[in-house]
């Protein structure tokens, strides 16, 4: 798939090359007064801190045009807060706050003054991971969907290269490394970022098929395609049901990466990543309401979350076997759609009694999540934007996690904090189930009540997880879209979260 948006380009050099603007990280003393940095710059900021214009506050930046001195025109301070206090999340945010300005000064090569930055007094937080943040902050902020804008040339979208300089040798060296992360990182959340947002028009399950076998290709990943006729051989009939009314045919992508090196490969663990991919998700024959169900376009993100993951994990080259399986299907009414009350045979044998065909993600979930398993995997994690009841109990600040196994939920969420992405456990009691029995069929796909949503979506693909397999469910409805409380996300359209963290927890499991 074409590159929609671009990250800006990122380097270590040992000056500032031919930058227009110099990036000077500023520390806020316990006075709440400017540190003045070593070198070029510290007569700038001495001024600046005698009128109170700029103290160095946390977030904040103050741009001076041509402030010369130093190797460019211009200087952007950007404000680090007081030392001590720094944690990487901050300096994330930072770096969110800083590309934003940044942008609206029409930069185009900004210089990052590494230096200043690790130089200071009192640091708490590891250096290293305090560049690696502040550059993920500049570089996850860096997004634009642009494909659908005719172009314009005047149209500013921000700088193009960021350059990392330090005079100290040994920490470009490290400087270098921790970039190629980020890098890995940027190009794997574009792509499921570019995915997310594209309109079901375009974005069919055919085009994703597509798309992801590309992608495999580029990364030298195995990956195998199934349509309605391979998923009927599976018996698949769930994931079936849901494409009925959709004339367009539904695709399972399945990716596989496995580490390379014999002694690593013996001691890998397998773990099987399941992805909600409803291109869109009219509601079907229980449509929706028209308010916002323009939305529902990102109702794949669970699946463009996998596949980013897949392509972070594998350029990050981590240690554990990786399975992902992405279940791409429409949700459309039509004279064919399958209807309330219809009965399935689930790929598991379990049936089940459709009463809202609105809550089809659980239907296809059940098939993937079942066929997943075939892989026998040491941990099952599945990710979806399953319920608008996620964004009622938890609001937009932090994803839904629930599952069977709490040392698997521990873990997955150890991963989330350590790249400030949160997620938030919400319980599984069996109880949950009692109102989800139908009188027809081994189940209902929802106790259609309106109690306890995500938990209910949760507890219905626990049935479809076989004896002794950890599991664990992300409900991510709230946080794939439209997440405005972080500097470094976009304000608007798809959010990326949640690839860091399942790639993180893939190095790490
Ligand atoms: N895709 C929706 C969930 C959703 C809602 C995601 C809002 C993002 C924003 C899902 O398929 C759905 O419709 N869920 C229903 C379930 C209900 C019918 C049991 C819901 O949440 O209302
Ligand atoms: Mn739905
Ligand atoms: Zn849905």
């Amino acid at each position: 798939m074409a590159v929609q948006s671009r990250s800006p380009v990122l380097e270590t050099r040992s000056d500032g090359g031919n930058a227009d603007t110099t990036l000077v990280p500023v520390f806020e003393d316990s006075g709440k007064k400017a540190i003045p940095p070593k070198g070029a710059y510290s007569g700038l900021v001495e001024r600046l801190r005698k009128g109170d214009t700029f103290s160095g506050k946390g977030g904040t930046v103050q741009f001076l045009r041509f402030g010369g001195k130093g190797p460019s025109d211009n200087v952007a301070f950007v404000g680090f807060g007081h030392a001590p206090n720094l944690t990487d999340e901050k300096a994330r945010s930072f770096g969110g706050s800083a590309w934003t300005k940044l942008v609206s000064e029409k930069c185009r090569t900004v210089a990052v003054d590494v230096d200043a930055l690790l130089d200071a007094k009192g640091l708490k937080a590891e250096p290293a991971r305090i560049v690696r943040a502040f550059a993920e902050g500049l570089g996850l902020g860096a997004y634009r969907f642009t494909r659908f804008k005719s172009a314009r040339a005047d149209d500013p979208f921000g700088p193009l290269r960021l350059v990392f300089f330090s005079r100290d040798r040994a920490r470009r060296t490290r400087l270098e490394a921790s970039l190629a992360t980020v890098v890995a990182e940027l190009r794997a959340i574009e792509i499921t970022r570019d995915w997310s947002n594209l309109p079901s028009n375009v974005g069919t399950p055919e085009h994703f098929a597509r798309g992801a076998r590309r992608l495999a290709r580029d990364y030298g990943l195995r990956c195998r395609i199934l349509g309605a006729a391979e998923a009927r051989r599976e018996q698949m009939r769930l994931f079936l049901a849901v494409g009925r009314g959709s004339v367009r045919e539904g695709k399972i992508v399945v990716l596989e990466y496995a580490p390379k090196g014999v002694r690593k490969a013996q001691k890998a663990k397998t773990i099987a990543l399941v992805g909600k991919g409803v291109t869109f998700d009219s509601g079907g024959i229980s449509i929706k309401p028209a308010l916002r169900m323009e939305d529902m376009k990102h109702d794949m993100t669970g699946a463009a979350t996998v596949m980013g993951t897949m392509l972070l994990a594998s350029a990050w080259k981590v240690p554990n076997r990786l399975v992902a399986v992405l279940a791409f299907t429409e949700n459309m009414p039509d004279g064919d759609a399958v209807q309330p009350g219809n009965v399935i045979v689930s790929r598991s044998g379990k049936t089940v009694e459709i009463v809202n065909t609105d809550a089809e993600g659980r239907l296809i979930l059940a098939d993937a999540l079942d066929f997943a398993q075939g892989y026998r995997p040491d941990a099952v994690i599945d990710v979806a934007t399953l319920t608008g009841a996620v964004s009622i109990a938890l609001g937009k600040i932090c994803g839904g996690i629930l599952g069977n196994d709490d040392a698997l939920v521990d873990a997955v969420r150890r991963s989330a904090d350590s790249h400030g992405e949160r997620l938030w456990q919400l319980p599984l009691f069996d109880e949950y189930f009692d109102d989800m029995k139908s009188d027809v069929a081994d189940m209902k796909n929802t106790a259609n009540d309106g109690y306890g949503g995500t938990i209910r979506g949760a507890i219905f693909l626990k049935q479809f997880i076989r004896k002794g397999i950890p599991w664990a469910h992300l409900d991510i409805a709230a946080t794939a879209y439209n997440v405005s409380h972080l500097s470094y996300l976009p304000k608007k359209g798809a959010s990326g979260a949640f690839v860091r963290t399942l790639a993180q927890f893939a190095a790490d499991y």
